[in-house]
């Protein structure tokens, strides 16, 4: 999905139809996230799982990674949506901690918004900065934001 004025909503719902592509045979918890980058291109995620389940990859990491494999590195927002596999979605999915360090990585926490996905089009609206007070990321180590074009190899 491509276009520079992407909706929160429409956000959401392809958050939701990424979650159809979840690999969850062991959890049977199926989340699907969209990441949106500051020119408008959606990238899908699922979370895709592992017979010696640490290799297990969460639906927000895969859609970061896709995107940072692409050349992408501004981000502006992720939806997220998750809950147990075959039914419809009913409740928030907040990403772990991990994920929320990943986040940390490329995109700024106080602007950086998370949309966790309720049921329908419900939809609620976080900053990084809230799921992830104090986070520690690259200006703690010297280095500049990770975004597009700024950062080295
Ligand atoms: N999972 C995600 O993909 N994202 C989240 O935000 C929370 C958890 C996945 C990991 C695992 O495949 C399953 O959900 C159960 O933890």
């Amino acid at each position: 999905m491509e276009g520079a004025n992407v909706t929160d909503l429409e956000l959401v719902r392809a958050a939701v139809a990424a979650r159809e592509d979840a690999y969850a045979p062991y959890s049977h918890f199926a989340v699907g996230a969209a990441l949106l980058t500051a020119d408008g291109t959606v990238y899908p995620g699922c979370n895709i799982e592992n017979a010696a389940y640490t290799p297990s990859n969460c639906a927000e990491r895969t859609a970061f990674f896709q995107a940072v494999r692409e050349g992408r590195r501004a981000f502006t927002a992720i939806a997220i949506v998750g809950g147990p596999a075959g039914e419809p979605v009913s409740g928030r999915c907040a990403p772990c901690g991990v994920c929320r360090q990943v986040m940390m990585e490329f995109c700024d926490p106080a602007s950086f918004r998370v949309l966790l996905g309720t049921g329908g089009d419900a939809f609620e609206v976080h900053t990084l900065e809230e799921l992830l007070p104090w986070g520690f990321g690259p200006a703690d180590l010297g280095h500049g934001s990770a975004g597009e074009g700024s950062c080295c190899s």
